[in-house]
């Protein structure tokens, strides 16, 4: 077993094991614990984690809500749940961020552990902190920091994982390749199954970096946006029939663009389009749906007092910051969906 640790409000440790069983039973010993897992899941989850209940969620963003939310409250209200209880979420990034803020609230607060199941919960969801559930008017808009205790990366959990959700999990690892890490960009090019351990481990040492360096989200931690302005507006406008790591790879090439006019060499810029081809990941996006993104992107919590910022590499491993005129982003836009 390998550790990543992570510094943030409390100091906890990510885990890459082959045996997630194992370590969260030395993790759970006599605690009373109950697992949060989506119901797709839980015929691989057997029962063999002494004590633990099991709370089934549905599937995907329909678990994000209010009313699971509460359900959750409540059962373990009912079944007793004390400020020593244990929450376990299995699943992926929905499954981790709707409990890791269920913890977050219940009693006002309790330890969780995070077994991410996908790629982009092992890479991405499960670390930093971060959890909530969707707004009607927006995805994450409401929840709260409260890091895990621990977060167990068992990466056997991927060969039930759909090969498009594998590939939109590999968006993040692309994207920390690009702003901190070039060899998993080296990894992913000659073969991302082979190397998926390793691409998924240094991902993760991208991440837990930046958040140990800004917690909170008031300076550093804004690199991890990379892509994310134009990716959030287009998950939105496809009404979340893209997965958001699709989203990303779009919003990844339009980065790269935007990075070209501030001096990003033309290499570089090629490279994004070729690595997130290669995953079978979209590079495109309809032209016609300008209007409404540029609209989309300034709803994006992320903005600051009113301006959009965009995060743009300058080289591979340095990025910067830019306040751009809607002219250039929509020549931008305009030119990479010819
Ligand atoms: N908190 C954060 O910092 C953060 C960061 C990135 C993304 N997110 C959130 O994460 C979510 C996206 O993550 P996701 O793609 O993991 O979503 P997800 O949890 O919806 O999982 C995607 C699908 O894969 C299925 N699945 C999970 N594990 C599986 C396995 N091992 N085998 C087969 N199927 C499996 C799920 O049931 C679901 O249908 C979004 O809600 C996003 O907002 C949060």
């Amino acid at each position: 077993m390998r550790s990543i640790q992570v510094n943030a409000e409390r100091t906890y440790q990510v885990d890459i094991s082959d045996d997630w069983k194992l370590e969260l039973s030395n993790v759970i010993q006599s605690r009373e614990s109950f697992v949060v897992a989506p119901e797709k899941l839980l015929p691989q989850i057997s029962l063999d984690i002494p004590r633990a209940r099991i709370l089934a969620v549905p599937d995907g963003e329909n678990q994000k809500n209010f009313n699971v939310l509460q359900s959750l409250a409540e059962k373990l209200s009912s079944l007793g749940a004390s400020r020593e209880s244990l929450l376990i979420a299995i699943g992926g990034g929905a499954t981790t961020d709707l409990t890791g803020f269920l913890a977050a609230g219940y009693l006002r607060g309790i330890d969780w552990i995070a077994i991410p199941t996908t790629v982009a919960g092992m890479v991405d969801a499960a670390i930093g902190g971060k959890t909530g559930i969707n707004l009607d008017s927006g995805k994450n808009l409401f929840g709260a920091f409260h890091s895990p205790k621990r977060v167990i990366v068992d990466t056997s959990w991927l060969e039930t994982l759909s090969q498009r959700d594998r590939a939109a999990g590999l968006a993040e690892s692309v994207k920390c390749g690009f702003i901190r890490d070039e060899k998993i960009l080296q990894l992913v090019e000659s073969d991302p199954l082979m190397n998926i351990v390793e691409i998924i481990e240094r991902s993760i040492k991208v991440k837990a970096d930046v958040v140990s360096a800004d917690f909170r989200e008031e300076g550093e931690r804004e690199i991890l946006n990379y892509g994310h302005t134009l990716g959030h507006a287009i998950e939105r406008h496809s009404g979340y029939s893209m997965r958001h790591g699709e989203a990303i790879s779009i919003g990844l090439v339009f980065a790269a663009k935007l990075s070209q006019r501030f001096g990003l060499n033309n290499q570089t810029v090629d490279r994004h389009s070729k690595i997130l081809q290669q995953l079978g990941l979209p590079t495109s996006y309809e032209s016609s749906a300008w209007p409404e993104l540029y609209q989309l992107m300034g709803k994006d919590k992320k903005r600051r007092s009113g301006e959009i910022r965009f995060v743009t590499l300058m080289e591979i491993g340095r990025t910067d910051r830019q306040i751009v005129a809607e002219g250039i982003l929509s020549e931008v836009f305009l030119e990479m969906n010819r």
